[in-house]
């Protein structure tokens, strides 16, 4: 079946060009709505709220969000009208960093160049944040702007985050990260892992996008479904490379974390260039499964370029 998309010629534009025009708007789109979703530090619990603002507000690149955003643009939504999930991922990601920081996981200090959130709190805030912060997400994709998507597609959209970030997704992944410390992995086995514990939110970030369209064709699900797995495996390798090769200051978080918790990473297994060579090939497999979509497809085109050039 032909897919229908209103412009079928090449990209016209450099779509890292456009990805650097569109990015801040994005960037500050989601972090005004958050501003607006997430409670007062004034409300009670007072403590809670203001370390859950400490956790999501100013900070992150915002790349989760920025797919919603970006999917909408390739099939010719708003992006205004796509608070609700980019708000829903962004929150998701951001519950999942408060935990992976935790003692019990990473033990990590520094994130977003600040103190991780049982830092500047303590241990138990910093779960009841996490906790919160995942029951903010699915509430927002309930019932925040959400395209053009119906009460079904409201409901398939919620089934399909609860998948993404549950024990056979995002949490699943995580699982198997520390499991897998101080083990020698396959390359199957780390590539299973990375596509859970980061590919699944990246992917859902995709789809969510998608499913604000009411007009969304099943071809055209599936070529952005299969873009958003090869640059979620993409964007976690990257990161492993980034812990090696990156300072703690550009990172925002400490650098060499990894090879001291001896996690499974690319670099570990591969070496830096096979490891820089299978991101690439990922990222260009991500683009060439966006082929039949014109240059309303760019931005997604261009995330897909940043997420293996990034400092960050
Ligand atoms: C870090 O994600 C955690 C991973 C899944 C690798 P990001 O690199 O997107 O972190 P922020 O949101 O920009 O801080
Ligand atoms: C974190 O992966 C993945 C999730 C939070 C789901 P990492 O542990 O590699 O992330 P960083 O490097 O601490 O940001
Ligand atoms: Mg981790
Ligand atoms: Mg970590
Ligand atoms: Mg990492």
């Amino acid at each position: 079946m032909a897919i229908p998309v209103s412009n079928r010629s090449r990209p016209s534009r450099n779509p890292t060009e456009r990805l650097n025009q569109a990015l801040p708007g994005y960037q500050q789109q989601v972090e005004a709505a958050l501003d607006r979703l997430l409670p007062s530090a004034e409300v009670q619990p007072a403590r809670l709220h203001e370390a859950m603002r400490y956790a999501v507000l100013g900070g992150g690149k915002r790349l989760r969000p920025v797919l919603v955003y970006a999917t909408g643009e390739a099939l010719g939504l708003n992006p205004k009208h796509l608070d609700g999930p980019a708000c829903a991922v962004e929150l998701i990601h951001a519950y999942s960093l408060v935990h992976d920081d935790l003692p019990a996981m990473d033990d990590d200090d520094l994130r977003r160049g600040k103190a991780t959130c049982h830092k500047a709190y303590d241990e138990a805030t910093a779960i009841l944040v996490g906790d919160a912060l995942q029951a903010l997400a699915f509430r927002c994709l309930a019932d925040a702007p959400a395209g053009q998507a119906d009460s079904d597609a409201r409901l398939k959209m919620l089934a399909t985050l609860g998948i993404a970030v549950g024990s056979r997704g995002m949490v699943g992944g995580q699982a198997m990260d520390l499991a897998a410390e101080g083990k020698a992995l396959n390359l199957p086995e780390l590539e299973d892992l990375h596509i859970h514990k980061t590919g699944a939110l990246i992917r859902a970030s995709v789809m969510l996008g998608a499913l604000c369209h009411a007009g969304h064709h099943q071809e055209q699900l599936e070529r952005l479904d299969h873009y958003a797995k090869c640059i979620g495996l993409a964007f976690q390798i990257h990161d492993d490379i980034l812990d090696v090769e990156g300072t703690t200051e550009e990172l925002g978080k400490t650098s060499g974390a990894d090879t001291r918790l001896q996690k499974a990473t690319y670099p570990a297994l591969l070496g830096l260039p096979e490891a820089r060579e299978h991101a690439r090939h990922l990222v260009q497999e991500a683009l060439t499964s966006l082929t039949e979509f014109g240059p309303e497809a760019d931005c997604l085109r261009g995330i897909a370029e940043y997420i293996i050039s990034r400092r960050n």
